[in-house]
């Protein structure tokens, strides 16, 4: 088992070692703004995950209360809550896998950029505390905007001379699930049957759905590549809207963000063939963080693979995302260098 993974004895509480209650061998995780619309559902669904034994969730306010309600479900993760910045540090020694959905969402009107100012500040804060308790953990960092919050966390990293490109990982898996689900809701199928890959960054045109290589293969129309790329690449403020003021997509968000913690413990155990998309450091393109199909192993994105072949409606949609992806690229290197 990963050496992250040691037993720790503090503060009078019980021994555990990394088996689950139920006797199980499992990981560490910590969840760092738990009490939050995608944090509370994402602790509730880590708790029933087999492959936690401890689970942490982390935020600035409500912990207490979400970390007690949590705690009576009789599965076989430990929780514990941690409140505030003073226990940041305590919150993420020993830890596996830190997952990241703290910050503000987006309001109707705004962009995932506009969140730039006061996110950018939480991610730095976050991962200059991963660097200095848990520099070995897999990150997998949802906090908007995906395409420049990456950025930053990497550049802390170095900074802290910690950085690992394998093991951090920016989550774009909800835009692989909405293209799942509206691929097959277009071709009458089971969304569990189909699998879109989903590559370039997580915010409008950079979101890039290739629909020429969906599973199972499928053909569509000129109408359909329109109205699905569309779509997808609008998924998120479908919600926003739809919620009015109330807040971004939260439960997909949270089932969306198990499914990738689930995929990256199971390469962390040494399962063979786990296969997602995330946005990271990458030679795919010109660009240094790029999202494409990754393997997942016991040293996070083991294997960054290349896009495959594109149509030409694809590589039009990949010039257009690669020119707005540098741009939120380098707004998050400048943000941590200026
Ligand atoms: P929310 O406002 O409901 O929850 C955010 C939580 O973060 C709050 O509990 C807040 O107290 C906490 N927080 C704020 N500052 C913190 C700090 N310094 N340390 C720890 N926790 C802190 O927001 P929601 O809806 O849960 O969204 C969270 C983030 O996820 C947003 O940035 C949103 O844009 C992003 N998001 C990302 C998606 C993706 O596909 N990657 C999809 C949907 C949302």
């Amino acid at each position: 088992y990963p050496s992250n993974s040691q037993v720790e004895d503090n503060s009078g509480l019980r021994k555990e070692n990394c088996r689950a209650k139920g006797g199980a061998p499992g990981f560490k995780v910590a969840i760092l703004g738990a009490a939050g619309g995608i944090g509370q559902p994402l602790a509730l669904l880590m708790k029933i995950n087999p492959l936690v034994s401890v689970l942490h969730l982390y935020d600035v306010v409500n912990t207490p209360g979400v970390t007690a309600d949590i705690g009576h479900m009789d599965t076989g993760a430990v929780v514990r809550g941690f409140l505030g910045q003073a226990q940041l540090e305590s919150a993420l020694s020993g830890m596996d896998l830190v997952i990241i959905p703290a910050g503000v969402p987006r309001k109707p009107g705004m962009t995932r950029d506009d969140l730039f100012n006061i996110n950018a500040g939480i991610v730095r804060t976050l991962c200059e505390g991963i660097a200095r308790s848990c520099p070995r953990a897999i990150v997998n960092l949802i906090s908007n905007p995906v395409n420049s919050t990456v950025p930053i966390a990497a550049e802390v990293f170095k900074k802290a001379g910690t950085y690992d490109p394998k093991r951090l990982l920016g989550v774009t898996t909800l835009d692989v699930v909405r293209a799942n689900t509206f691929v097959a809701e277009v071709l009458g199928l089971d969304p569990r049957e189909v699998n879109v890959p989903v590559v370039g960054g997580h915010s409008g045109v950079t979101i890039l759905p290739l629909l020429s290589q969906v599973k199972p293969p499928s053909s569509f129309t000129q109408q359909e590549i329109e109205y699905l790329t569309d779509r997808i690449q609008n998924g998120g403020t479908e919600v926003v809207e739809a919620k009015a003021g109330a807040g971004s997509a939260t439960l997909s968000m949270a089932y969306a963000a198990v499914k990738f913690a689930d995929a990256c413990l199971r390469g962390l155990r040494g399962d063979a063939g786990v296969v997602e998309c995330a946005f990271v450091d990458s030679k795919v393109t010109e660009l240094p963080f790029f999202a494409s199909k990754v393997q997942l192993g016991r040293n996070g994105a083991e294997e960054v693979y290349q896009l495959g072949p594109l149509n030409e409606y694809e590589r039009v949609g990949l010039e257009k995302a690669k020119k707005e992806l540098a741009a939120s690229i380098q707004k998050g290197i400048s943000f941590v260098r200026k």
